[in-house]
């Protein structure tokens, strides 16, 4: 017997109506904010995640899955979209002629991480990208949609907004500076990862669990008190524009994300329902990324949201009704023609039809019906051929009753 590889999983049944609940509410919501899709590879070069996301970080270090192409080339199933964007973007040459373009894209994405709860090697994210503008009130309107649209699923209680701003090439690294001397003052007590990060990639420290690491880290300086005057104008701007969205939201100097695209504002929609794996919805700005990955220099912005996750929170919320078939068709041999016909009938008027395939007893058929959650069966027999008139069953009521063919649309429609 084969099983899944670890930290894959199959996602089937009942969970599904969940799955298709966020893929309609996305699909709906984002265009209104100007989203058009992009569909993207699942394949790239390593090089374009190096590059992308930072050579130092756990994604590029430890989380990807790459192999060695029959040329000699490497390549990595892709850990996240925005660069994969970034990299259309630029192939495209969609920036011309210049315009704010914005993008969302869905998909499954790969990371070897620890699995446990909230945590899978392969999962799903929706994400959006928008290029072309520096503007806070961009920011804004990106953060109040990922809130917009985690909250219509009625979620507010379990979520959280935080923001942060982690400055520029122009601030951060004075602050990192500060940072790497205020932890070099208590090296003895940091972590061994933290002793690692120190010199690579300090800002790490500070979303350390180790809670001896947590007691540094509260007394460490912030980014918020080093920020240069383009960052901060560029924040305090952020938070007026969310005031003036209606967007609920904590500050928090804490906040360093784990890719190194990142500049100025970065933000995080977190719940503490689903253990370690708090974050739902994440993302920030990267104005240099273009220019980066070898394109104009472009700045640009966005999220991706966890699925497998927001599927956790909405099943805690609401339960979905359970799928059910309208009809369900018992026909026999020599009356089957007459079934598929009024079958593809009902299914054009929009119907969801189950014919019984392996006809047994009337009994059988109806308790195949009942597993399925059938409203109705739809018998057709010798009687109902030569009446004209068909048997339905109410599979809530109980009631059975005989109806005229022509009839059978108009009924279901208003019962
Ligand atoms: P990220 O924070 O790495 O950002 O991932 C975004 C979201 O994907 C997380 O908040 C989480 O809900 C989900 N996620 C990440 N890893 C896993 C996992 N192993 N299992 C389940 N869910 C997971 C990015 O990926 C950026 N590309 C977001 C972005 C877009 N920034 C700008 N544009």
């Amino acid at each position: 017997m084969f099983k899944k590889v670890k930290g894959f999983r199959d996602i089937f049944g009942d969970d599904i109506r969940y799955w298709h609940l966020i893929e309609d509410s996305f699909k709906k919501l984002f265009p209104t904010f100007g989203y058009e899709e992009i569909k993207l590879p699942i394949l790239e070069k390593t090089e374009l995640f190096v590059r992308g996301i930072g050579d130092t970080t756990d994604i590029v270090e430890k989380e990807m899955f790459t192999f060695k192409d029959r040329d000699g080339s490497y390549l990595s199933l892709r850990p996240e979209g925005t660069a994969s964007v970034v990299r259309a973007f630029i192939e495209n040459k969609l920036y011309e002629p210049p315009a704010i373009r914005k993008y969302y894209y869905y998909g499954p994405m790969f990371r070897r991480e620890r699995p446990q709860k909230g945590r899978f090697r392969q999962f799903y994210q929706i994400g959006i990208e928008a290029f072309g503008s520096e503007s806070p009130l961009l920011d804004a309107e990106i953060i109040f949609l990922l809130y917009k649209f985690l909250n219509d699923f009625d979620l507010k209680d379990f979520l959280r907004m935080e923001i942060n701003s982690i400055g520029c090439p122009e601030c951060r690294p004075k602050y990192r500076d500060k940072l790497i001397q205020y932890f070099k003052n208590n090296y003895e007590d940091l972590c061994e990862d933290c002793k690692r990060r120190l010199e690579k990639n300090p800002l790490r420290i500070l979303d350390c669990k180790v809670e001896s690491c947590k007691v540094i880290v509260k007394d460490a300086p912030i980014i918020l008190d080093n920020l240069c005057d383009v960052c901060d104008n560029h924040f305090r701007k952020l938070k007026s524009y969310l005031n003036q969205f209606g967007v609920e939201y904590n500050v928090n100097p804490y906040i360093v994300r784990g890719l190194d695209y990142y500049v100025r504002t970065a933000f995080e929609m977190v719940t503490d329902k689903l253990g370690a794996s708090s974050a739902v919805g994440a993302g920030g700005r990267y104005d240099g990324l273009i220019k980066e990955l070898g394109g104009p220099d472009i700045p640009g912005i966005g999220f991706a949201i966890g699925v497998d996750r927001l599927v956790e929170l909405i099943k805690m919320k609401n339960e979905l009704k359970k799928d059910e078939v309208d009809i369900y068709i018992i026909t026999f041999e020599e009356f089957t023609e007459v079934g598929i016909n009024i079958s593809n009938e009902l299914r054009d008027a929009g119907f969801k039809v189950n014919l019984g395939y392996d006809l047994g007893s009337i009994k059988s058929e109806m308790k195949k019906a009942n597993r399925l959650n059938s409203r109705y069966v739809l018998i057709i027999g010798e009687d109902e051929i030569s009446s004209g008139k068909f048997t339905l069953k109410d599979m809530n009521s109980g009631e059975q009753f005989k109806i005229n063919r022509d009839e059978i649309i108009k009924f279901l429609q208003e019962n």
